[in-house]
């Protein structure tokens, strides 16, 4: 694994760049991302007129210093002369307000315009540096959809919306039978009077809802790819990546990633630690290293977005600026991430940034170096992570023994109906994939469409829509599937499948689901050993469930392997089923303390202490310090 770091030569006197360059180097980095933001620098006053010469500098300095470069299409920055030029270009929020100049993402996926610009900007920069040989990777605008911006609702939208519908159902009466438009008089008598699901008195239809998700999930992907063809062509041969962020489905990832060649994504645990739906005992137990499996769950997500090659594009080094509280690190928790990374078979880790900025929005984020070029807490991490690297060397990663299956479609389906406030897709999904990991396995995490063959077991924590042929994929499995609530429960254009949930998969196991329920936080129905808790299911089945509730009620129902489960699982009934399962499938299981971790390379296991103290870890017969980590050869 290569390391790096993002940098922004624009930002720094020129005179400084040599000496950036060569400390980059002595620190151990290999790359460096440039220009993703560069816009106004490269083109001040739009006509095609391009400054390049501190570009030109600015590769050839990192380039004699033996870097090499992933260089940024500007495209997430329109400077203030696009936006002036064409003011429509602007994404409209969903309370129809432009999304004003003056930050970032400012841009609509659909305004034809601005991509034509931007098809024009990406030619002129892979024209000019397509060959460079300081090149390595191309990175395609930054972070699609950060800060809200996937649904825009500006006109351009609107009518692009209109001809994505027109080619999905053909006449309005096939859009009107398949989104129910019935009820309530929605009927319409062309696409032409569709209009974006917003600004509606109370919620739009939720068929309305996932068609324009759809939609605006192929107008990024259609943008992205736009970007791709032009690199391809300018720059035969060198990577293409994009990066991804963290606990984000606002577009189908695994569609992005089929056209590019490296899946990256952005890691910042303490942020996101703090930011989504953690418990109050796990924001302090894991506030300076992260929720163990923070990482680690989208370094198995992103493996599976483009074909297993993938790596971490900005990787948090110190306090950020943009969660509710923004504690630092622990003292080994840089050198953890970075090592984490490795050990589940990234191709490069880059921390986000080289040197603090001391000017405008990002002025308390970290970098490796503080504002006045003084090296910051991150840095000797950086040299120790490298050493390590360079001990082990190259580290490739066998298929794991188990696959989670991950659609963005069903986080838009849950999201849109969530029925329960607390059912939330990606915490359900994190949940599974922890109870895994607590056990110590491996996990691959895979799109529906994935080949399944060859894992040993395999968890679908839901599926509210059953793609073609995934049934009978399942059926066709010789190993223990678990399949999780709610899946099966809606069609293609989000309505109650004919003979009720959980429709296709009933030829795997037959059950009905009869009604569902949704609990409000706090309640927890008692079973032996485990509480049901924000959902459940009633069933017909003559199955006689596996496991029950305490009045008798079905939880768990089995057939031929199969298994599925009616209930939000709690983590005991979470880690009954994944220890029955393992059983069945034989694999081995590692029962690990609080905050350690495994995970294993062709050539090495490791092991990682998330805690905040030392822990005994049995398998290694060892205590672990806090933050720190053990390699063993496998
Ligand atoms: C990312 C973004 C970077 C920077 C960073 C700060 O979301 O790609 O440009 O803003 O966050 O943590």
């Amino acid at each position: 694994m290569k390391l790096g770091c993002c940098y922004y030569p624009e930002h720094w006197p020129e005179e400084w760049w040599a000496e950036d360059a060569r400390r980059m180097a002595e620190m151990g980095l290999n790359l460096v991302r440039i220009g993703e933001f560069a816009w106004s620098r490269i083109e001040p006053e739009g006509g095609a007129r391009y400054d390049w010469g501190w570009l030109d500098r600015a590769i050839e300095t990192l380039h004699a210093a033996g870097l090499k470069v992933i260089l940024g299409t500007p495209t997430a920055t329109p400077p203030k002369w696009l936006v002036d030029a064409m003011p429509d270009m602007v994404a409209i929020d969903e309370q129809a307000r432009p999304r004003g100049f003056g930050s970032r993402r400012h841009y609509c996926f659909s305004h034809e315009g601005y991509r034509a610009e931007c098809r024009r900007i990406t030619a002129a920069l892979a024209t000019r540096y397509g060959q460079h040989p300081a090149i390595a990777m191309w990175q395609t605008d930054n972070e699609y959809g950060c800060h809200d911006t996937v649904l825009s609702f500006s006109a351009a939208a609107a009518s692009a919306f209109r001809g994505w519908l027109a080619a999905r159902y053909g006449t309005p009466d096939a859009l009107n039978a398949a989104w129910g438009n019935v009820f309530w008089s929605m009927e319409y008598r062309s696409f032409a009077e569709v209009d974006p699901p917003h600004l509606t008195v109370t919620e739009a239809n939720p068929a309305h809802w996932l068609d324009y998700r759809r939609f605006a999930s192929d107008q990024v992907a259609s943008f992205n790819r736009e970007q791709v063809d032009i690199l391809r062509k300018a720059s035969p041969g060198v990577d293409i990546t994009h990066n991804f962020m963290g606990f984000f489905t606002e577009f189908d990832h695994h569609d992005v990633g089929r056209d590019i060649d490296v899946a990256t994504w952005d890691s910042y645990p303490l942020g996101f630690l703090e930011q989504f739906w953690f418990s109050r005992e796990e924001k302090q137990a894991y506030l300076r290293q992260g929720h163990p499996d923070i990482a680690a769950f989208h370094h198995d997500l992103y493996r599976g977005c483009s074909n297993g090659r993938w790596g971490v594009m900005e990787q948090q080094p110190g306090p950020v600026n943009w969660a509710r509280f923004n504690p630092a690190p622990l003292p080994g928790m840089v050198a953890l991430w970075t090592l984490e990374a490795c050990a589940h078979g990234a191709e490069l880790t880059s921390y986000f940034r080289w040197r603090q900025a001391p000017f405008a929005q990002e002025q308390m984020h970290a970098g490796l170096l503080r504002p006045d070029s003084s090296e910051a807490e991150a840095a000797d991490e950086v040299r120790a992570a490298a050493a390590v690297l360079a001990e082990i060397g190259p580290q490739t990663c066998a298929k794991a023994p188990v696959a989670l299956v991950f659609s963005y479609e069903a986080a838009w389906t849950i999201g849109i109906q969530p029925q329960g406030q607390s059912f939330r897709y990606l915490e359900l999904v994190f949940e599974w994939y922890s109870a895994l990991r607590q056990q110590g396995l491996d996990v691959d995490i895979v799109a529906p469409g994935a080949d399944l063959s060859g894992y040993r077991m395999v968890l679908v924590p839901t599926l509210p829509i059953i793609p073609e042929g995934f049934a009978e994929k399942l059926a066709a499995l010789d190993c223990p599937v678990l399949i999780g609530p709610r899946s099966g429960s809606k069609t293609a254009s989000f309505c109650i499948p004919e003979g009720l949930a959980p429709g296709a998969l009933r030829d795997l196991i037959p059950l009905t689901i009869t009604r569902v329920e949704s609990l409000r936080d706090g309640v927890a129905e008692p079973a032996e050993g485990f509480a049901v808790t924000r959902w459940r299911e009633d069933v017909a089945s003559d199955l006689a469930p596996e496991l029950a509730d305490s009045g008798g009620r079905g939880v768990v129902y089995y057939k031929d392997g199969v298994r599925y489960c009616t209930v939000w699982p709690d983590r005991a009934l979470l880690k009954l089923l994944v220890e029955r399962m393992a059983g069945e499938a034989g694999v081995e299981l590692l029962a690990l303390p609080d905050g350690i971790r495994v995970r294993r390379t062709q050539a090495h296991v490791f092991t990682f202490n998330y805690a905040a103290t030392p822990v005994f870890v049995p398998h290694l017969e060892a205590t672990l310090p806090p933050a720190s980590w053990h390699l063993d050869p496998r």
